[in-house]
């Protein structure tokens, strides 16, 4: 080695720990893959953020414009948080190469317009926080690209026209929650808003607007509160409408329906209306109960089910002890069966109203949980205690000879690895229990050969 290497690798050091340094502004803090430049009174990005980053929170800042390729030299960013700034509006190509964004939050800023080329590019965007600016208009392509969206939030907006056209079962197959409560929507595009995915009209929260009282609008509420939509049985007070518009006249639709008695809501049920799946998961043998809990109300309700296994069920139907129907609708199954499994839809009909609807209920019956849990259980403990027993071998004894004995020629069962069993042990999905179960987990290993190909196996005594 010469010596004149030292100082020029301490030169090298030194200018490595400037960069990083740099790369890190001192108004921020960054820890392994997160930079906080929060609160830290900042008019403008950072020039130098580190590329690695893949959480940016510059919230509560005095940002108030982003030009192209802002987030440019950061590919790997996901979180950006850019709450409570002043941002009135985002230039085009601002996320260009920030394509893996996943949250972004731009809620408390004041932007007025949701142009379409603000988002471009973006489609592995899951949320997207807008809500408390000053929105007025959300144009038409906005949300177009965006297929991997989950949740949007424009709550707290001066909404008034929303592009509902433009989210469809194919284009954001995620959708769940799309919020526009709080904003001046007065009359809906009704059309489109029936059209939208069950999953985004489910997820549709509308409540605080300045809607105007007429019979579509409370057609369509009085559908999703037949549903039991939480958006609406968890703001039923701030569900109101204005009659002719007048805001002193405000009504809580959904407490005083009087006022829509001449509306032909009730008659124009063509559909059985659908409360969405849930999910029962039982072990073989245990007994189920299927609740038929529907949004009808009242004794003069009858209920039928549709089973996988056994067709219709009825009352009247039923002539074993296999399987009952109570009188409030409940479906119980003695013994369940792994051929139990499937989707189970209850009607209950209200004959006097001339009104149905259905609840579906996905049974999925397990061989018992406990023991496939045990046998992955024992697979990983012999596993663990071969490798031990394999290691000891190799390693600890000073001598193979006197250790081992004549190979044998008859195979010994020891316990393998198998990674597949492994992480399902970790992971005990219903299928992989199954799998546990079929594939009996104790191996019958041929014997192995050494690399000085010796035949040798593990004595217990070794
Ligand atoms: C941004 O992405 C384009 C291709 O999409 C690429 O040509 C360009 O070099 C990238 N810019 C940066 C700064 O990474
Ligand atoms: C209703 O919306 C107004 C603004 O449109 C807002 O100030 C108010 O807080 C909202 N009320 C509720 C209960 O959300
Ligand atoms: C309902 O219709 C009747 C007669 O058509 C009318 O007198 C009444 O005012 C209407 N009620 C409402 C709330 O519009
Ligand atoms: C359920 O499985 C048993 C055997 O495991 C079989 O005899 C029976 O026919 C199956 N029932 C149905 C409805 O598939
Ligand atoms: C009663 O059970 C028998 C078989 O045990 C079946 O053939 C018959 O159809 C059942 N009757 C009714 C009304 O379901
Ligand atoms: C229906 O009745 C059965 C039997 O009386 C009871 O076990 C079940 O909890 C009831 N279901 C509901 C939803 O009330
Ligand atoms: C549910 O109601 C609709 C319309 O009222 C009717 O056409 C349909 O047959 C009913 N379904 C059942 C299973 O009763
Ligand atoms: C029911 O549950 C099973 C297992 O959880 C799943 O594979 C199946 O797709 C579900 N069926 C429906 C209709 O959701």
């Amino acid at each position: 080695m010469t010596p004149g290497l030292y100082p020029g690798s301490f030169l090298v050091l030194l200018c490595l720990l400037h960069v990083s340094e740099e790369t890190c502004p001192s108004m921020c803090l960054c820890t392994s893959d997160t930079v906080s430049c929060s609160s830290a009174g900042l008019a403008k990005l950072p020039l130098s953020l580190p590329f690695f980053s893949v959480t940016l929170d510059v919230g509560h800042n005095h940002l108030s414009w982003l030009g192209p390729g802002s987030f440019n030299k950061m590919p790997r960013l996901e979180t950006l948080r850019m709450a409570h700034n002043q941002i009135s509006a985002l230039g085009h190509g601002v996320f260009q190469n920030a394509s893996g964004l996943r949250h972004l939050d731009l809620s408390s800023n004041r932007l007025h317009v949701v142009e379409q080329h603000y988002f471009q590019g973006l489609w592995r965007l899951e949320e997207l926080l807008l809500f408390n600016n000053k929105i007025a208009q959300v144009e038409a392509s906005t949300l177009s690209g965006l297929s991997s969206l989950k949740k949007a939030y424009f709550s707290l907006n001066q909404i008034t026209h929303f592009p509902f056209f433009s989210i469809q079962d194919h284009s954001h197959p995620f959708l769940t929650m799309l919020d526009l409560s709080s904003n001046r929507m007065s009359r809906l595009p009704w059309e489109d808003v029936k059209a939208l995915p069950r999953l985004v009209q489910r997820g549709l929260y509308l409540h605080n607007n300045s809607l105007i009282c007429d019979c579509s609008m409370y057609s369509m509420f009085w559908h999703w509160d037949l549903r039991g939509y939480d958006s609406l049985k968890d703001f039923t007070d701030e569900h109101t409408c204005s009659i002719s518009g007048d805001p002193r006249a405000s009504i809580q639709f959904l407490r005083h329906t009087r006022f829509f008695n001449n509306c032909t809501v009730e008659k124009a049920v063509s559909q059985p209306v659908t409360v969405l799946l849930s999910n029962v998961l039982v072990s073989e043998g245990d007994r189920v109960r299927l609740d038929c809990q529907t949004s009808l109300r009242g004794a003069e309700l009858s209920f039928m089910w549709i089973s996988p296994s056994k067709g219709f069920i009825t009352q009247a139907s039923i002539n074993n002890t296999v399987i009952s129907l109570f009188a409030n609708g409940t479906l119980e199954i003695r013994a369940a069966k792994v051929n139990d499994s499937g989707l189970y839809v209850c009607t209950a009909v209200d004959i006097k109203q001339a009104l149905n609807a259905t609840r579906e209920v996905n049974v999925t019956v397990l061989v018992p949980a406990g023991e496939s849990f045990n046998t992955g259980y024992t697979t990983l403990l012999g596993c663990v205690v071969t490798m031990v027993f394999i290691l000891m071998y190799l390693y600890l004894t000073p001598c193979r000879c006197s250790c081992c004995k004549q190979p044998k020629p008859a195979v010994t069962p020891i316990t393998t690895y198998d990674p597949s069993i492994l992480t399902s042990v970790f992971s005990p999905s219903p299928r992989e229990q199954h799998k546990i179960q079929t594939e009996k987990h104790v191996a019958f290993v041929e014997p192995m050969i050494n690399a000085e190909g010796t035949e040798w196996t593990c004595e217990s005594g070794c």
